[in-house]
């Protein structure tokens, strides 16, 4: 037998079989390991010797990772995808079947088919690590697990606690798992040792006792599980498009599947399985999650001398509080320079209601975020920042303020520190030209809220070093977040692309249609809010002034429409933060239309379908996007892709705003901007880019080397 990635052990009557995939980082469950794992199975199941077989990893911090992704993505064959599946239930089936116990030793990653092998176990246990996490993701890939996991959790935790973790994709650890029901014991990754021995001895002594379930009653019966099951699909419409068909299909076929014998739910399973595989959504979710994983690789390889841990952050307002909190979380020191020191106080309260979700859902002690906060110090000076080596400054959009920032910085900070700013609309290039050490100095963009908004848009000036960069990206990478190399222009990439929407749907609002049609056909799209909606949540102020901006920086293309003019202007309104925009907004966090706004309105009755809503608000959005790309302010269409994802909730499963474009065709996009053109103006007019890729008949995605020159 070839051994390469399992490695198998016999020792006192106990088999090992240990997981070290060859080559590989972490340990994957690709076509040849699982072939090798059975082979292995079948060498030891007859050996009467054996008493028991433990399952372990030799990857630190990892038991399994999951199924091979890259094996589902290239396959597009329904038949072959359920051959599949079906061949790995019959080995999981096999490992279930042994005529002696399996324990799955956990110490890392347990996720996906790793789970799945783990519940064909007779038991499991965990070390309560850090990095040891469980989880189905499938659901965040278009699919959901696909080797039995469907079938066997529910058998072994029970209904809900199995609908909380296959619909989500939800984490836990293994604390959480023990509560579950999920694993059999846990321990201090120190004691794995000695508390694994004392387990396989309680197992090898038939001492360990089954542990009661603990099913909710509704499970019992099958009246009251219908109950249960409609919960969770009313659930599911209210926070999943039903495009994003995984966590749908997955309940579905729970349902269905529920208390059938195990080998009839897993061939259910496996065909519905098979089926979601193909669906583009769920192509499309797995091409990105390949994007992400490259993104995360960007800048690692460039060397630099020191890692950030002292940081400095100038600037306390809605972006300042948030970053404070971020630093607190993960930097050694977070020195604060205040104008006033009396705003203490206030930055103390929004870092605490921050940390409240940490401690509310037991991820975090109140000592242990007394730990974080004590990390904060406070200056009205600048005294105490000769030991920085990253500073952010996030004060008010005025250039002058912020140059004169800078210069009092550069004269307090380490002489190796970074220099960041947080705007969201001045020149890179511009805010450093006095700058002593422009080669330090570089835009780190924030999205708003911080502590959710994981994209962070790094923009380098034409001076900037790429030490200064790679240092930034790891940093900000161990704050949790994604940055993404964008050039210098006004509103960057993601701001830029997205106010056209914002926009677009003041022109259609105009003209006739309703402030809900509007924002209820971009939601069944699949945007994660309407755009009036999004104005209201970013400010109206905010909003306006970025359009400002744009429009002082493009021109014609991007006037600002009337409507978001005379809202800001003339009817004075800002949005949610004075519980008043384009829709009135109350405590608990609902809202209706706000009916004044039709009232200032000459509509002339032009109403546009829900077709040319769609079309108008994301081909505006196409075109200047693909701008982006011809000026080079992203260099890959797929980068270009995952941050209007990330930046602002363009749906997933759509593969991205360019994919998008792709799948619709460049034909029919330009074909329809050209005609949008001459009924709505020339904001509409096609990118040169855009008729470059129609007459070389190639997409965003074959196209590279038409802006990539
Ligand atoms: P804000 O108006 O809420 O806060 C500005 C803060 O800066 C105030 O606390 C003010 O006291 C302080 N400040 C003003 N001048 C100062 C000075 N000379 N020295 C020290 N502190 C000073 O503004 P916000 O929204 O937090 O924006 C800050 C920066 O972040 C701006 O450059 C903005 O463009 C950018 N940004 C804003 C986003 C948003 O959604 N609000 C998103 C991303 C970036």
């Amino acid at each position: 037998m070839n051994t390469h990635h399992i490695k198998q052990t016999i020792n006192n009557n106990i088999a090992t079989l240990c997981f070290d995939m060859e080559n590989e980082k972490v340990n994957k469950l690709s076509q040849e390991v699982l072939r090798e794992f059975q082979s292995h199975l079948e060498a030891i199941k007859d050996n009467r010797e054996i008493k028991l077989l433990l399952i372990t990893s030799a990857k630190a911090h990892i038991f399994i990772a999951g199924a091979d992704i890259n094996e589902i993505k290239t396959m597009s064959d329904e038949h072959d995808i359920y051959n599949v599946v079906i061949s790995v239930d019959a080995i999981f089936n096999e490992l279930e079947q042994l005529a002696f116990p399996s324990i799955a030793i956990i110490d890392g990653a347990c996720m996906g088919g790793g789970l799945e092998l783990a519940l064909a176990c007779t038991y499991r246990i965990a070390t309560n690590e850090s990095k040891t996490k469980l989880a189905f993701p499938e659901v965040k890939l278009g699919i959901f697990p696909g080797f039995g996991g469907t079938q066997r959790l529910p058998k072994l935790i029970g209904l809900v606690k199995s609908l909380e973790l296959i619909l989500t994709g939800k984490t836990v650890d293994a604390k959480k798992a023990f509560r579950l029901g999920l694993v059999d014991k846990y321990f201090s990754q120190g004691h794995l040792d000695f508390e694994s021995n004392s387990f396989i001895s309680d197992v090898l002594k038939n001492r360990v006792r089954k542990r009661k379930k603990t099913f909710s009653a509704l499970e019992y019966f099958s009246f009251t599980r219908e109950i249960i099951f409609k919960k969770a699909k009313e659930n599911l419409v209210k926070k999943v498009h039903p495009d994003f068909k995984g966590p749908y299909k997955a309940l579905e076929l729970i349902r269905d599947s529920f208390g059938s014998k195990l080998e009839d739910g897993v061939e259910k399973e496996a065909r519905a399985f098979a089926n979601l595989a193909i669906t583009p959504e769920s192509k499309n979710l797995i091409d990105l999650f390949f994007i992400s994983e490259q993104i995360k690789k960007d800048f690692k390889h460039v060397e630099f001398d020191e890692k950030i841990q002292n940081t400095a952050i100038i600037g306390n307002g809605v972006m300042g509080k948030g970053i404070i909190w971020l630093f607190s979380k993960y930097a050694h020191e977070v020195r604060i320079k205040l104008r006033k020191i009396e705003q203490v106080q206030d930055i103390l309260n929004a870092c605490n209601k921050l940390y409240a979700f940490f401690v509310k859902t037991r991820k975090m002690t109140r000592k242990e975020v007394a730990f974080k906060l004590n990390k904060i110090s406070y200056t009205d000076k600048f005294n105490g920042f000769s030991l920085i080596d990253f500073a952010i400054e996030a004060i008010v959009e005025n250039s002058e303020q912020k140059i004169n920032t800078y210069k009092n910085l550069e004269e307090n900070v380490n002489s190796s520190a970074i220099i960041a700013s947080n705007t969201s609309s001045i020149s890179i290039n511009s805010l450093s030209q006095t700058l002593k050490h422009k080669e330090r100095f570089l835009g780190v963009h924030f999205f708003n809220p911080v502590n959710k908004m994981p994209l962070v848009e790094v923009i380098p000036s034409t001076y900037t070093s790429q030490e200064s960069i790679a240092k930034t990206f790891e940093f900000l990478r161990r704050c949790g977040k994604m940055p993404i190399l964008v050039g210098d222009c006004a509103g960057f990439l993601v701001n830029r692309v997205l106010l056209p929407y914002i926009n677009e749907a003041g022109f259609i609002l105009e003209k006739g249609n309703t402030i809900v049609t509007i924002d209820d056909v971009l939601k069944e799209f699949g945007m994660p809010m309407g755009a009036f909606e999004l104005a209201d949540i970013v400010g109206i102020d905010v909003g306006y002034k970025v359009a400002v901006i744009l429009e002082e920086s493009y021109g014609k293309r991007m006037e600002v429409s009337p409507v978001l003019k005379m809202v800001h202007n003339d009817m004075k309104l800002l949005g949610q933060k004075n519980k008043k925009g384009f829709y009135i907004h109350n405590n608990k966090g609902q809202m209706v239309v706000n009916l004044d706004i039709a009232k200032n309105l000459t509509q002339n009755s032009s109403i546009s379908t829900k077709k040319e809503i769609v079309n108008r608000a994301i081909f505006i959005m196409i075109n200047e996007a693909s701008r982006c790309l011809e000026e080079g302010i992203i260099k890959q269409v797929s980068h270009l892709d995952f941050a209007m994802i990330a930046g602002t909730g363009f749906p997933a499963f759509r593969g991205g705003l360019l994919k998008y474009a792709d799948d619709m065709g460049i034909d029919y996009i330009v074909d329809k901007l050209e005609s949008y053109s001459e009924l709505f103006g020339e904001r509409f007019t096609p990118s040169d880019l855009l008729y470059k890729l129609k007459q070389n008949n190639k997409t965003f995605y074959t196209g590279e080397s038409l802006w990539n020159h």
